[in-house]
């Protein structure tokens, strides 16, 4: 049986018919923007990750920039991030005014290091964003010990662990995507910015609402860039679920472990400590197109998300990396992502292995 990329409407159905009271609820109540259903699930959100402040917004992506700005990054100013992660995290500093500055990425974590960061630092560095790829957890406090404020660019990692607490806690400021397909997904757009400072999260209250605290008095230049009130009432149904189905996720890299994918293949390695919710699960090989094709030829789902990194993306031309990337130029060459959700089954991950075993002329396993 062929295996979707991701599964996102079998977890979600038993949660159907709450979730469809809770959006005729909001439409009855005529109260869409900044109402009560955000107020809430800001609060939920903020004790799930452990922080004192969560700040619903309209996207992972202007959740990166109003952060930023929050920050008080602004024009003069670098700001260290990846070359290999979804082009939105390097995207977000553009409007801020200040510089992307590339770093590398540890290839068999997908995430940054202490170590990469530290190369790409200048004394313009204002900030850093570590993103937590695919699920895994970047070493935040190595990071702060720079002596940098980080931003976790954690779109990818609601639901994983590590010894420090959650995503959302470990840095200075967070960001979170809903995207549909994110291990905590809405109908639509939806994003957060999750900090323990109590400045920064009145700067990103304001900065969301046209920069004003008051709507009459306008102190900045801001967004207009809110959680809706019907995504936060769908966000609030699943709050609850995110643990079990980052469990699932879990249990669906173990069962590619036990199918033997890790003999034929590099696989994604968690940062020491973390217990990664993989987003998405993505495997390194010499061989990458004949697996993505016989993969294709079974059915399967198999997506290479960053063949091209950021840095050498058209838009971002005029930001060159000053250091070396040879961690993420092998990781960009090798990657792909190959079926999980949190209801893989042990079957499915043996039916995925098996296509690999099969593209790479590999004996069966006895
Ligand atoms: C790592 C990362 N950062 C930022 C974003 C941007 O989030 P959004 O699509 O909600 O703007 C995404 C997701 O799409 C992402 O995967």
């Amino acid at each position: 049986m062929p295996v979707p990329l991701f599964d996102t409407n079998t977890p979600l159905a038993p949660l159907r018919g709450e979730i469809l009271r809770r959006i005729t609820e909001v439409v009855e109540g005529s109260r869409f923007i900044l109402g009560p259903e955000v107020a809430a699930f800001e609060q939920e959100l903020a004790a799930y990750c452990g922080a004192k402040h969560a700040i619903g917004v309209a996207n992972g992506t202007d959740a990166i920039t109003i952060a930023l700005r929050a920050m008080g990054v602004g024009p003069g100013d670098e700001v260290v991030v990846p070359s290999f992660t979804f082009y939105a995290s390097a995207e977000a500093i553009g409007p801020t005014g200040a510089t992307p500055v590339f770093c590398d990425i540890d290839p068999d974590t997908f995430c940054v290091t202490a170590e990469t960061v530290k190369a790409a630092l200048t004394p313009r560095t204002k900030a850093v964003i570590a993103v937590h790829l695919f699920g895994n957890i970047a070493p935040i406090a190595e990071i702060e010990a720079l002596g940098v404020p980080v931003l976790e660019d954690a779109a990818q990692a609601a639901g994983s662990r590590s010894p420090d607490g959650r995503p959302g806690a470990l840095g200075t400021v967070a960001t979170f995507s809903f995207f549909p397909s994110k291990n905590l997904g809405c109908f639509g757009d939806g994003g957060a910015i999750t900090t323990n400072d109590e400045q920064i999260a009145e700067r990103a209250k304001m900065l969301r609402f046209h920069g004003s605290a008051d709507k009459t008095t306008f102190e900045q230049i801001g967004f207009n860039s809110r959680l809706d009130e019907i995504q936060a009432a769908i966000l609030r149904v699943q709050l609850p679920h995110l643990d079990g189905w980052a469990d699932g996720r879990r249990a669906a890299g173990a069962h590619y472990e036990a199918a033997g994918l890790g003999e034929l293949v590099s696989l994604p390695r968690p940062v020491a400590g973390c217990e990664p919710a993989w987003h998405l699960y993505v495997i390194r090989s010499g061989q990458v197109d004949q697996i993505a094709d016989a993969l294709r030829a079974a059915g399967h789902g198999q997506k290479a998300y960053y063949r091209t990194p950021i840095h050498r993306q058209p838009a971002m031309a005029a930001y060159p990396p000053a250091v070396p990337l040879p961690g993420t130029e092998d990781a960009a060459a090798t990657h792909l992502a190959v079926p999980i959700s949190p209801v893989l089954s042990a079957e499915q991950a043996g039916e995925v292995t098996d296509a690999v075993r099969t593209a790479l002329h590999a004996p069966t396993r006895l």
